[in-house]
């Protein structure tokens, strides 16, 4: 049992939040993880889920190994499959930032523990974890709630619109033409929003997306990977920057949320980042509580 994708946690979204919240609040056992080993990969730079993980698996009474692939024979070049055997001969689960998706769904094929995607250029599921615990403390019930994703459709955007989904919120995309989220995602979405009675909007109409919305969402113009399109990508997307004029076509009083890292100046003015709706520090802080609920989910025997 893997966590690739938010796919993979369809009817378990409320559960993991719920762990999330009870270990937020002192609720849970202490050290429930004592003996357990987390192999943390990195093939991108991180500071959050680095940290989020290597901390909460200390709390939890385990041990993470923090892995560079700078640093791992998989750098070199030795088969992920290879990998994969020999990490699960010594640790308990592994996690991984990698850059191709593809290649995480090779190593937890061919592990025998929990792999959970810690970032790739598909997906961000324990980001949408923590994101969707920071819109329930703000703004409680999901199916009361619009999320609105604005900028370039990536990975952060793909696992919200899945996790969106399971939970019966709605979403809009405002985003430039060519910069859309993965349509297979879309589809899959679409497909699940369908059975949860919520609507799923992709669109580059600003004034379309934003209307009826009470959580605004954004990210980086240029992800890791994208970096030799950074000059295009300023251009096209310079119009979809989050400021107070773009902040007001949405609810009065609307949060605002980033993954972070950020660029004051690019995706997001600083008058709305480190003004009073942001509430991105919490969603830093609740990695931590949803990637100890993982941790829990997927490393308790
Ligand atoms: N949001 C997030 O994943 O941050 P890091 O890249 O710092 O881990
Ligand atoms: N979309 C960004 C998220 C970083 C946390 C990236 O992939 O670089």
């Amino acid at each position: 049992m893997s966590l690739l994708s938010v796919c993979d946690i369809e009817e378990n979204v409320i559960e993991i939040l719920e762990i999330a919240k009870n270990f937020k609040e002192g609720k849970m056992e202490k050290k429930p993880l004592e003996g357990k080993t987390l192999a943390m990969i990195f093939e991108k730079s991180s500071t959050r889920t680095r940290v989020s993980f290597e901390v909460g698996m200390y709390q939890l009474g385990g041990q993470g190994l923090f892995l560079s692939s700078n640093d791992l024979q998989m750098g070199r070049g030795e088969p992920i499959s290879d990998t994969a055997k020999v990490l699960s001969r010594f640790v308990d689960g592994i996690m991984i930032r990698a850059k191709n998706h593809k290649d995480v769904e090779e190593l937890a094929k061919e592990a025998d523990i929990p792999v959970i995607n810690g970032l790739t250029d598909l997906e961000h599921p324990c980001q949408a974890l923590a994101d969707m615990l920071t819109i329930q403390e703000h703004l409680g019930d999901f199916k009361e709630n619009k999320l609105t994703y604005v900028g370039d459709g990536n990975n952060v955007c793909n696992s919200l619109l899945l996790i969106c989904a399971c939970l019966g919120m709605d979403m809009s995309v405002a985003c430039p033409k060519g910069y859309e989220p993965n349509p297979e995602i879309v589809a899959k979405a679409e497909e699940i929003a369908n059975k949860n009675d919520s609507k799923i909007t992709i669109t580059d109409n600003l004034k379309t997306a934003l209307k009826d919305s009470t959580a605004i969402y954004t990210d980086v113009w240029v992800s890791m990977g994208d970096e030799t399109e950074a000059a295009q990508r300023q251009i096209d997307l310079k119009p979809y920057q989050v400021n107070n004029d773009l902040m007001k076509l949405a609810k009065e009083n609307a949060i605002f949320m980033h993954c972070l890292p950020a660029i004051r100046g690019e995706e997001v003015a600083t008058e709305v980042i480190d003004g009073p709706q942001s509430v991105i520090f919490d969603e830093a802080e609740n990695r931590l509580h949803a990637q100890k609920a993982v941790m829990y989910y997927y490393l308790k025997d």
